[in-house]
């Protein structure tokens, strides 16, 4: 029997419709407006597209969202000095830049800027510090949604086998770090696998939950998966551009044999990807809550 889709996209809806409200009480009771804003550095066409999908999702939750689309020539200089300026602006409550840079810019430096009270993405070494620690303010987004995924599609997390594979600061280290932690919901033993791991194959087999994030098509087949496993794609690659500039978008994940073999499945697109946006608003809401003292 092919596997249990993981609707992603409804699981978000059902999200933003409680950010929404939480969003409409904040105005009424103390009358602040969560605000975003967003720094675009440069014209890379993905990067374009989830960040006007980052300020579209402020405008339907009642969110403000303050744009700041920089050329690709854009300095250091003048891209702290734009950062200290919405540190200091009581309006913005989280700021986000999207990764990754142009050349040439420091992405250390670049988000080491940013005030951590408004980091919303949750990337600033201070914020990592509360999450290895077991207590941020701000998990991180993809991580984030990835476990609200897990709950809400009812997979069992507590004392499960999770292997994930990849181990970037964005998404593997994080969502590791998280699944860890020793507290309800999480609990899980988790081995982090990566592009030096010997035998992968060997490692996404004892997976009870295996959450690709290894950033490179294919990079999990349905001869990896453990019969009944729920699959978690994070992968978002986009191929095959069309003469329109449109291009297909498929996951880390080869669909078409692992939902013959795993129990759950997230979908590319529809599954995880509705889930980040969702997770920043989030927080977004979080960080307004935070400025009220
Ligand atoms: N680039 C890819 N994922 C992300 C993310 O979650 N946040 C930011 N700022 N940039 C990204």
């Amino acid at each position: 029997m092919p596997a249990e889709i993981i609707d992603g996209k409804k699981i978000a809806q059902e999200l933003r419709e409680e950010i929404r409200a939480a969003v409409e009480e904040l105005k009424s009771r103390y009358n602040v407006v969560p605000g975003l804003a967003t720094v675009l550095v440069g014209d890379n066409p993905a990067s374009v597209s989830y960040v006007s999908a980052k300020n579209r999702a402020c405008a339907e939750l009642g969110m403000r969202s303050f744009q700041h689309t920089l050329p690709e020539s854009t300095s250091e200089d003048e891209l702290l000095s734009l950062i200290a300026g919405l540190n200091a602006d009581p309006l913005v409550h989280g700021i986000l830049v999207q990764l990754p840079l142009p050349r040439g810019l420091s992405e250390d430096r670049v988000l080491r800027a940013i005030d951590p009270k408004k980091d919303v993405d949750g990337f600033h070494p201070y914020n990592v510090g509360l999450l290895a620690l077991g207590d941020p303010v701000f998990p991180p987004c993809t991580p984030a949604g990835i476990l609200e995924l897990l709950i809400r599609s009812g997979t069992q997390v507590e004392g499960a086998e999770v292997v994930v594979v990849g181990r970037s600061n964005i998404v593997g280290k994080p969502v590791a770090l998280m699944l860890m932690q020793k507290r309800k919901g999480a609990n899980a033993t988790v081995t982090v696998c990566h592009t030096q791991t010997r035998d992968l194959a060997f490692h996404t087999r004892r997976a009870d939950i295996l959450i690709v994030a290894a950033g490179k098509p294919q990079a999990v087949t349905g001869d990896m998966i453990r019969p009944g496993a729920t699959v978690i794609d994070v992968g978002v690659n986009r191929i095959g551009y069309t003469e329109a500039g449109k291009a297909k978008l498929v996951g880390d994940v080869d669909f078409e044999s692992a939902v013959q073999i795993a129990g759950k499945i997230t979908p590319v697109p529809g599954g995880v990807g509705p889930m980040t946006i969702t997770m920043l608003m989030r927080n977004t809401l979080r960080a307004a809550r935070l400025s009220l003292g």
